[in-house]
């Protein structure tokens, strides 16, 4: 298959919202990251999304609709704090999770009763949506396991030849997925730490839960290795020993005192601030994955606001070295 790659002209959003209604695969950009796309009312649709990412079928799909109304078709009941977020938050970077209607197929969720819902902001991707007239399940568009993809590029390298078309609309804004909130009844829980933080969400609902790290997960995303460059990661502590007998690589939070001895250094924000950083933190470990080197290592970041997500994403990547290297 050859994978076309237009810019988001309103032909070119035509042309992707006949392909979904079609039952084929659009990668898009959103305020977060670029997505996967297929009609979420098609199952044999979300399917090919399954295989084109290597995407295990136990892990669920975010589906993104465009109106609120589509909410209704999709979740049967929504709790009074949810719909607090859903007010403050959307169209935005939150992702809800609710218990499904049945005309959410059972592939889109996993066979889970409960999908999860995000209304995007990005002006493009809610016109494919509104084109499309259904709402869009849709994944990060990288294969599975492997960094997301925050410009077109990203998209193009690991997924062309396997999709129709790659809507380009260049760097994502955010840089960093949506954070996945659950709801039990109507308490709140995180399942993942994303580009709306914490704090923002407490202010408007009080306390929140968050679920640490866990192997047979309720989010299948929280698994904790993810997101992981094919390089080796290291977060570094007081007590790592750089090995500069290998190739190795930075990864700074702001523009470090020392640089001797690394091969490449990766800068996330020169200031230290924490959008700059988040939005630069996949696009910054692709450019190192693709350094030839024998190992990165990470500067470790505050975990407050962003940094949470961003340090959630860090360990993730660092997870498989880290037991390799201790043989477990
Ligand atoms: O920013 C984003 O969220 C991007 C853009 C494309 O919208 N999407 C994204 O999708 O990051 P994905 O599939 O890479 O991550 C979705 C996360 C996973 O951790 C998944 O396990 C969780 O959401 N999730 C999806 N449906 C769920 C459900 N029904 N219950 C619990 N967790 C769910
Ligand atoms: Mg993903």
């Amino acid at each position: 298959m050859k994978t076309q790659i237009l810019p988001p002209t309103p032909r070119a959003i035509t042309q992707a919202a006949a392909i979904i209604r079609q039952g084929g695969l659009v990668a898009f950009p959103t305020e977060t990251v670029y997505g996967l796309g297929a009609s979420a009312f098609n199952p044999y649709a979300v399917a090919k999304i399954f295989k084109v990412k290597n995407r295990p079928h136990f892990d669920p799909i975010i589906v993104h609709i465009a109106k609120l109304s589509d909410l209704e078709l999709l979740v049967k009941t929504c709790p009074p704090k949810a719909q607090k977020l859903i007010d403050k938050f959307w169209p935005g970077p939150l992702t809800v999770v609710l218990p499904k209607t049945s005309k959410v197929p059972e592939i889109v969720t996993a066979g889970l009763p409960s999908v999860a819902i995000r209304m995007p902001a990005h002006r493009v991707t809610q016109a494919i949506i509104k084109k499309a007239q259904v709402p869009i399940a849709a994944p990060s568009a990288n294969k599975f396991g492997y960094l997301s993809p925050t410009t077109a590029e990203h998209v193009a390298k690991q997924l062309s030849g396997k999709i129709e078309l790659i809507i380009d609309g260049g760097k994502c804004n955010w840089g960093i997925e949506s954070t996945v909130v659950y709801f039990e009844n109507n308490d709140a829980v995180i399942l993942r730490h994303g580009a709306l933080p914490q704090e923002e969400i407490e202010n408007v609902i009080g306390r929140v839960k968050t679920i640490k790290k866990s192997v047979q997960p309720l989010s299948p995303g929280t698994l904790l290795k993810h997101y992981a460059p094919k390089t080796p990661i290291v977060i570094l502590n007081n007590r790592t020993r750089i090995d500069f007998t290998k190739r190795a690589g930075l990864l700074a939070f702001r523009m470090p005192s020392k640089i001797n001895g690394f091969h490449k250094i990766e800068v996330l924000s020169k200031n230290g601030n924490y959008v700059e950083a988040a939005a630069n933190l996949f696009e910054a470990l692709h450019r190192l994955d693709e350094s030839n080197l024998d190992v990165i290592y990470a500067q470790k970041i505050k975990e407050i606001g962003l940094g949470r997500a961003i340090m959630e994403r860090l360990k993730k990547a660092a997870y498989k070295y880290k037991k390799e290297n201790l043989g477990q």
